[in-house]
């Protein structure tokens, strides 16, 4: 069932186009990693799903409603934690955490204790005096402890400390164990890659890829090492071999995921003493789209 879905989305600031056709869908229970670099359009499609912004053409639904039109009874069941939060300087976070919980008509005080302990958050402080990582701790214990069916999470983790994000990451999982759909924006790769079923790739207001990570690894290359008995020739005349290394491991080289049969049969001809491959990481293939593409923007 699709939870969200934008069609042909496109956002116009003046002359400016930050979104040029954005085609993203999310089905009920996934995780989906919304990733690009800064400036590629991540919050503007957010906002334009939020009701906060406009489209300037195309379609943006959630849970079969206009994003727009229909924002108010759209807000009932989603939960947003923005990058950075801004919350009102007198109230402590305590207070926050209650009224945005309040405001979603919620109450499950046990779920709320539960994650203040677990992301270790001083309630009893006026907002004015939290750092940037505290007053994102509020928001994710707020979004979290609500009963949303959608979270919408705008680079959450942008200032939290390396064992928050690991509770973070937590929160993710229970979330999408209990069957809520999650749209988490980022440019943390290593994150999107613990978390996401499926990912989307903005530049420039455009998305360039999008599937599973496993599909978008068939696209992209294995790093091997290998160490053979005799040296392997000829190995620069394959297709699909990049960036030969020659060093105490061993030699060291990435395939195209489509050439590695050949490759395989080629280097075995030269009697393999040791043999080491790696998955392509997230990294790998988004640089390799900048590469491509003439930089990051
Ligand atoms: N209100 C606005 N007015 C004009 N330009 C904007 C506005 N909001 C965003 N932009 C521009 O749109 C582009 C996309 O921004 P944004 O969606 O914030 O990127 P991201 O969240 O991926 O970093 C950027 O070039 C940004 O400067
Ligand atoms: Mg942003």
């Amino acid at each position: 069932m699709s939870v969200l879905k934008t069609t042909n989305l496109t956002k116009k600031f003046g002359k400016f186009t930050a979104l040029d056709g954005i085609n993203i869908e999310l089905m009920k229970g996934e995780v989906f990693g919304f990733i690009g670099p800064n400036g590629a359009g991540k919050s503007t499609t957010i906002r334009v799903l939020l009701g906060i912004l406009k489209a300037t053409t195309g379609e943006a639904k959630i849970f079969g409603k206009d994003a727009w039109i229909d924002a108010v009874e759209i807000h009932k069941r989603i939960a947003y934690v923005p990058g950075d939060v801004n919350l009102w300087p007198n109230l402590t976070g305590g207070e926050v955490i209650d009224l945005f919980v309040k405001l979603r008509g919620g109450n499950h005080k046990s779920r709320r204790e539960e994650l203040i302990k677990k992301f270790d958050l001083d309630t009893s402080k006026k907002c004015r005096t939290y750092s940037k990582g505290n007053r994102q701790k509020v928001a994710l214990v707020a979004a979290f402890s609500s009963e949303a069916d959608l979270y919408i999470l705008d680079e959450p983790t942008s200032g939290l400390d390396p064992l928050m994000e690991q509770v973070f990451q937590e929160c993710v999982l229970e979330a999408k164990n209990a069957g809520k759909t999650v749209l988490l924006s980022s440019h943390i790769l290593s994150e999107v890659e613990k978390l996401c079923d499926r990912v989307g790739i903005i530049r420039q207001g455009k998305i360039i890829e999008t599937g599973s990570l496993s599909e978008l690894r068939h696209l992209t290359r294995t790093n091997l090492i290998v160490k053979t008995k005799r040296p392997i020739t000829a190995l620069h005349e394959f297709r699909g071999v990049h960036e030969v290394v020659e060093n105490d491991a061993g030699l060291s080289f990435q395939v195209d995921s489509e050439e590695l049969d050949l490759i395989i049969k080629h280097i075995g001809q030269f009697g393999i003493l040791k043999l080491e491959s790696s998955p392509p990481t997230l990294e790998d293939l988004f640089m390799r789209h900048y590469e491509n593409k003439g930089g990051v923007s």
